[in-house]
């Protein structure tokens, strides 16, 4: 039987797939393949965690939900960019995605490059626009943020060194740094947003990252389970990846149970950061358990 929990983040699911529709219309001009690949990224499912994670930080403050359903677009509008440019031939090269071709094979590269070009600018329009926030400061903290987050010190750097890292030559430190960033970045704007939406005291900012920052190492290492011992008709992309291509992972470091041992014990810790906001995390206390407990 579905719980809360379960209950909340299909409701969320449901809400992006409405909210994302309305920005990516159709077109008809000489760029219509750009915007048919866009819509098949944004709009092909997947489980909208980020999202959730937004809405559920924001809620804390009592942030209108107008508010926070643009943010929580603009941030999945973010990860299609990131998902589709991850599975291009010369990053992961992957032909699977959400159980559908991925993006250039769909399509073409080009189309799959200039895609997740096109989404990042959307993104930014969203949170740009006085829709999002009245106030000219929020909106301009939640850009910074978000460039922050997804540029060099964030995702593209720790996708760039999940692509030259050797297996051999890491260590715990420098695998907990690329994947903080590759994967933690974005998961912790989704709740710094939430709580500069919701003009968190400096302690509830540091509460809410702190959680952030633990629930996202933990869920790269879910992935990374997820990679070994998955399986691809629940996941809706291949298995078996990771270790094909040499890939240094927390299970390649550490082998499959300590890995285990190490998302769990995140994951605690992610819980334990929520306390001072007492029963009214209890979502946001879900569904870092469900970062590690889930199939896909
Ligand atoms: C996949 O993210 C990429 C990683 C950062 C591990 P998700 O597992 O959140 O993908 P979707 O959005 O549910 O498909
Ligand atoms: C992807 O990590 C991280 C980003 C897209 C930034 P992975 O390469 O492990 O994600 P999957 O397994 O392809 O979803
Ligand atoms: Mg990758
Ligand atoms: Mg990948
Ligand atoms: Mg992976």
């Amino acid at each position: 039987m579905e719980d809360d929990f379960g209950k909340a983040l299909r409701q969320t699911a449901e809400l992006m797939d409405r909210e994302l529709r309305e920005f990516l219309p159709d077109n008809n001009g000489l760029e219509k393949q750009l915007y048919n690949a866009m819509r098949y990224s944004v709009l092909s499912g997947g489980k909208r965690l980020r999202a959730f994670l937004v809405i559920q930080a924001a809620d804390l403050f009592g942030v209108p939900r107008l508010h926070s359903t643009r943010v929580a677009s603009a941030l999945e509008i973010i990860h299609s960019y990131s998902l589709i440019h991850d599975d291009l031939p010369c990053m992961d090269d992957d032909d699977l995605r959400r159980g559908i071709p991925t993006v250039h094979k769909e399509f073409d590269e080009a189309t799959a490059v200039l895609a997740g070009d096109a989404l990042q600018s959307l993104a930014f329009e969203i949170i740009g626009d006085a829709k999002t926030h009245s106030s000219a400061e929020v909106r301009v903290q939640l850009v910074s943020k978000l460039a922050y987050a997804i540029g060099v010190r964030g995702m593209v750097g720790g996708q760039t060194m999940d692509i030259y890292a050797e297996g051999d030559d890491i260590d715990i430190v420098t695998i907990t740094r690329l994947q903080q960033l590759k994967t933690g970045a974005l998961i912790t704007f989704a709740c710094e947003a939430g709580a500069i939406l919701g003009h968190a005291s400096p302690p509830q900012q540091q509460a809410l990252k702190a959680y952030a920052h633990d629930l996202g190492l933990a869920f790269q290492i879910a992935d990374d389970i997820l990679d070994t011992e998955g399986s691809a008709e629940e996941l809706g992309k291949a298995t078996g990846k990771d270790d094909a291509a040499g890939k240094a992972t927390f299970v390649s470091l550490m082998g499959l149970d300590e890995a285990k041992i190490h998302a769990r014990m995140l994951v605690d810790q992610a819980i334990e950061h929520l306390e001072p906001f007492g029963p009214k995390a209890d979502l946001l206390r879900h569904a870092a358990r469900f970062a590690i407990e889930r199939r896909n």
